[in-house]
């Protein structure tokens, strides 16, 4: 049985981009249900595919774990460590090291190439932690969920971002938005059941019973990107984007200085 402190390293160790709290979740949700196929979209470097599978593990289960990154492109996160052969080689150490590697099966490309590639014929938990386009995901695994799978999905709020790539181009990252909107409309539709929000992961169960038609689905997703056109847009978010870039174009010397003189400025002068 891995403990939280254990947990809570590991996590680290792997670049986790989650808060802790939601590994925990996904590493209880795991030790909870009743083992089988896991498929997780958006490995980044495993931190979410090691918190699954030492869930299910520490609870006697064999898990059998999918997991999967482009791990490249213009909108991956993983473009800053490299192509696909360094993140590869990043994402096996970490699988290694945490002692999951039997259990997990690593795909290098898109959601889409995985659904078409893979004929699973049952997904008990489906992860989706990508690009905010949860319809097209859903969509491509309706067939093998399984009648209670749980599906876990990321980046449920309302928050529009601003985003800069390491070249410094600058874009709108409306992944949140899109993401709630989509899993409102769907839980609206009967679809899904929305359990558990933590942080700004929503954890939610397929609906008993419910049946999913791949056409009506694809319809009320059009309605939520056509919803798009019009954002709401945080001014703070402006103001802080504009302090984060102001402050990584501040020389490493210079907030050295001025830390080191804000820190000289609080010491109690001798009476
Ligand atoms: C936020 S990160 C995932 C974080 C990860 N779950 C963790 O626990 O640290 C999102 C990842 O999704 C990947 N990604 C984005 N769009 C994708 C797609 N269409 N198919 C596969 N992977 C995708 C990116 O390359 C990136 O590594």
């Amino acid at each position: 049985m891995t403990d939280l402190k254990q947990l809570r390293s590991v996590m680290v160790e792997a670049n986790g981009m989650l808060p802790f709290e939601v590994y925990k979740e996904l590493y209880h949700l795991a030790a909870q249900g009743s083992g089988g196929t896991i498929v997780e979209i958006g490995t980044a470097h495993g931190a979410g595919t090691i918190a699954l599978c030492l869930g299910a593990l520490s609870a006697g289960k064999e898990p059998q774990v999918f997991t999967v990154d482009r791990f490249e492109g213009r909108y991956s996160s993983r473009t800053a460590y490299g192509g696909v052969v360094d993140n590869l080689e990043i994402v096996r150490t970490n699988f290694r090291s945490a002692g999951v590697d039997r259990h997990v099966q690593i795909f290098a490309g898109s959601s889409s190439d995985f659904a078409a590639q893979q004929s699973l014929e049952r997904i008990d938990v489906l992860v989706l932690d990508a690009d905010g386009r949860i319809d097209r995901d859903l969509i491509n695994f309706a067939d093998s969920l399984s009648n209670d799978a749980a599906i876990v999905i990321d980046d449920y709020d309302s928050r529009a971002h601003f985003s800069s790539r390491a070249d410094g181009s600058t874009y709108i990252d409306l992944k949140h938005v899109i993401t709630k909107l989509l899993l409102d409309k769907y839980a609206s539709a009967g679809l899904v059941d929305i359990t558990r929000i933590c942080h700004s992961t929503a954890f939610c169960r397929k609906k008993a019973g419910s049946h999913w038609d791949k056409r009506q689905m694809a319809d009320l997703a059009l309605e939520c990107y056509r919803e798009l056109v019009f954002t709401d847009f945080d001014r703070n978010t402006i103001a802080k984007w504009l302090r984060q870039r102001a402050k990584s174009n501040i020389p490493a010397w210079l907030l050295r200085r001025i830390r080191d003189y804000r820190t000289a400025r609080m010491k109690p002068v001798p009476l």
